[in-house]
């Protein structure tokens, strides 16, 4: 399969295909997401909550994004690797956009980045896309700006806020940015600006007409059981089976039925088991199978 690139998502717009993206934080979710066909992975700042368990994204930072997407990157990836610039990190000027973006491309090694927010913040996108790095722009509920709207609320619920959203999705495409995520806006309004954007629009609680969908990975897989909105769809219930797995191996192990003699070696697992293991093994002769552990 091809690598994608932004170019490839804008040829995917003009054909009527649907982009399909999600969230990840590290090498092995990335592999899962990579290998199940997944366009593009965000490493999104929403780390600050699923991952580092903090109320808001706010306190995430440029080097704990940086630290997140290079682990992303890890491994060669067929799909596009955003990383997601944290606030603080590109509202004071143009320079430290620029300075913060170009920190994440090479010191992370991804393919683009991501900033939020709409017309205040496109001569940031226009900054960051003339020094060569392709920009995502997020409009409608932007988490990072959460104590100025109150709470998590739907976006473009009156025609004044619809008009500034659609304003902002339009001078983000014009400053540069090839994609703009749409957060909780109206569905009719989302789809009236995908309708009207030439870069595609990324929707996360915008409905269907969005010429793409991202959901945060720990919702989508049910790993994140605090609270669930209504615009996340669990595909998986991880967590629960999680959980039981871990309780079953500290019961297997209170109860001596863990580890038995096929995971031992000496112990009267079997000829092939016990092959050369039957006596204490000389020492710099133990072998490492490959474990993560060593
Ligand atoms: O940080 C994030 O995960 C995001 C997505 C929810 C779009 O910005």
């Amino acid at each position: 399969m091809k690598a994608m690139n932004v170019q490839a998502l804008g040829k995917m717009k003009r054909a009527g295909q649907k982009i399909a993206m999600v969230t990840a934080y590290d090498q092995l979710f990335a592999g899962l997401a990579d290998e199940a066909g997944i366009d593009v992975i965000l490493v999104g700042d929403s780390l600050g909550m699923v991952v580092q368990g903090r109320p808001t994204t706010l306190g995430v930072t440029l080097d704990e994004m940086i630290y997140h997407t290079r682990c992303v990157m890890a491994r060669p990836r067929r799909c596009l690797v955003v990383g997601d610039l944290p606030f603080g990190s590109y509202q004071a000027s143009v320079e430290q956009a620029v300075d913060s973006a170009c920190r994440m491309m090479a010191e992370a090694g991804c393919g683009a980045v991501k900033l939020e927010g709409g017309e205040e913040f496109a001569d940031r996108v226009a900054g960051i896309a003339a020094a060569g790095a392709p920009v995502m722009g997020h409009v409608g509920l932007t988490p990072q700006s959460i104590h100025k709207f109150g709470g998590y609320k739907l976006q473009g619920r009156n025609a004044a806020s619809a008009r500034e959203i659609a304003r902002g999705a339009r001078a983000l495409q014009d400053a540069g940015a090839f994609s703009v995520v749409l957060e909780k806006v109206h569905a009719q309004v989302a789809a009236r600006i995908s309708g009207a954007l030439e870069i595609p629009s990324i929707g996360i609680g915008s409905g269907p007409l969005c010429d793409g969908q991202v959901l945060v990975l720990h919702d989508l897989l049910g790993l994140f059981e605090e609270f669930q909105p209504r615009f996340v769809k669990r595909y998986a219930r991880l967590a629960g089976e999680i959980r039981e797995a871990l309780s079953t191996y500290a019961t297997e192990i209170r109860g001596g039925i863990f580890p038995g003699p096929e995971h031992s070696y000496g112990f009267g697992g079997g000829a092939a088991a016990d092959a050369g293991a039957d006596t204490e093994p000389p020492a710099g002769e133990i072998e490492n199978e490959g474990s993560p552990a060593g």
